[in-house]
């Protein structure tokens, strides 16, 4: 599929950006080894968290979607998980398959993790790593132990382990594995990644422990089962108040926005880039703060993001390069390695779409320089299969003269499948999809 974008004015109004996805397949996947009736308002029914939820069923748990946006689970506790007939293809995701890596580890049975061409070339040896030291073994392609991988569970042991990157998904594995293991196993981080495992471990009855960058798990208390409100996804909200930002006349608010500080680190970059963002009040919502944001057009100064907010906004890098194409300045990113590990190296794509585009973009070994502002015109660009990629390359496609047309647009589907329909609702009508050929 095709995305079409042509400038199209202002985007104005307000819009609840779906269910986060990372609490998403976290209240999917510790419902299903909880003990009792768990209901899931608000779950993202996105490509990715469809294929955990299929997975657990593989794994013999009982997930049913009520409606299009919440989901049942009837959890039987850990020993409840079944040895799958075949293997689990995870599709696009990350996420799902080092997060059921790690749950399965510590059951007695192997179980072979698939994936398509994306997920395929994505080192699964971070996970390996800890898992093999708890006591399972795991196999995968080539030395960075690339998808299909195989997890052979057993017995496992609590560990203490240093990841040698900030990621929730090896933290996060980690800890699920722990939930099995004998002795406590804690996980210490040279940064802090999003804890949405370890809120919803705590709130579901586990012993958890978290002091500063190291969290303990101590096994033994069952989870219980639970209901909750999964709040709207930053990172997906992000791009609605991205075009308003660069947009001029625009006006957006985002509501019930998920605003773990954890994952508020674009917040911060666009305070430093002087962007017109309001924060409302903030609540509670199953036991992470969520509040409004509102964005407006205005000028963008260039901004030096890097070091620890890094993994506070590592999945809005992609868009906060379009916007620096848009501020007065020299905008530096560093400490971004990781980026190009994602579900494309993106890096490199967004220097390629957006030099397409005509903006003056660097890319170095660990970020990427941006000089603003730079008139963007529309362009042929391809997603390369990458839906933040996509939509990134859409936002910067709605102040680009002429039509941006987006290849592969499709992929969208994996993260935030009614981004169009969002974006055209606040006045972005100019924004098609279209079938190939
Ligand atoms: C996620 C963690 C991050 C993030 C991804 C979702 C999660 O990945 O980029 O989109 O839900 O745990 P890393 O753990 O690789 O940093």
């Amino acid at each position: 599929m095709k995305l079409t974008v042509r400038p199209a004015g202002p985007v104005r109004g307000s819009v609840r950006a779906p269910g986060d996805k990372s609490i998403s397949h976290r209240a999917a996947l510790l419902a299903a080894v909880a003990e009792g009736r768990s209901r899931i308002e608000g779950f993202l029914q996105c490509e990715d968290c469809l294929h955990t939820a299929d997975a657990l069923r593989a794994l013999g748990a009982h997930v049913d979607p009520i409606g299009t946006d919440t989901l049942e689970v009837h959890g039987g506790g850990l020993a409840s998980l079944r040895r799958p007939s075949g293997p689990l293809e995870m599709g696009n995701s990350g996420t799902g398959m080092r997060l059921l890596m790690g749950l399965v580890a510590g059951r007695p049975f192997h179980v072979t993790f698939t994936g398509d061409d994306s997920l395929s070339r994505r080192p699964m040896d971070r996970i390996a790593e800890p898992l093999r030291l708890m006591g399972a073994d795991v196999e995968g392609q080539g030395e960075r132990l690339t998808p299909p991988v195989t997890v052979s569970g057993g017995s496992l042991r609590g560990i203490t382990y240093e990841t040698p990157m900030a990621s929730a998904q090896v933290k996060s594995a980690v800890l699920l594995a722990g939930l099995s293991a004998e002795g406590e196993t804690t996980v210490i981080e040279p940064a802090a990644s999003r804890d949405h495992t370890e809120r919803m471990l705590a709130a579901m009855g586990a012993q958890i422990e978290v002091d500063g960058l190291r969290v303990t798990l101590t096994p033994g208390a069952p989870l219980q089962a639970t209901s909750m409100q999964v709040p709207a996804d930053i990172s997906s909200a992000a791009f609605l108040l991205g075009a308003a930002l660069i947009a001029e006349g625009s006006d957006v608010l985002a509501l019930d926005v998920l605003l773990n500080p954890t994952r508020t680190g674009l917040l911060e970059a666009l305070e430093q880039m002087g962007a017109q963002i309001e924060i409302g009040e903030t609540r509670e919502i199953a036991g992470e703060p969520v509040g409004s944001v509102r964005a407006q057009f205005g000028a963008l100064q260039a901004a030096e993001i890097g070091g620890d907010l890094i993994p506070r906004l590592i999945d809005e890098v992609p868009l906060l390069t379009v916007l620096a194409t848009q501020a007065e300045g020299t905008t530096v990113i560093r400490d971004a390695q990781e980026l190009r590990v994602k579900e494309s190296d993106r890096l490199s794509a967004m220097a390629g779409v957006l030099t397409a585009m005509g903006a003056d973009i660097t890319e170095r070994q660990d970020g990427l320089e941006i000089i603003g502002p730079t008139p963007l015109h529309g362009a042929e660009v391809d997603s390369l299969g990458d839906h933040r990629v996509a939509m990134s390359a859409a936002v910067a496609g709605l102040v680009a003269d002429g039509e941006t047309i987006i290849t592969g647009a499709e992929c969208i589907a994996t993260s935030y499948p009614t981004f169009v329909r969002d974006l055209q609702g606040l006045g972005a009508e100019r924004v098609e999809e279209k079938d190939d050929q």
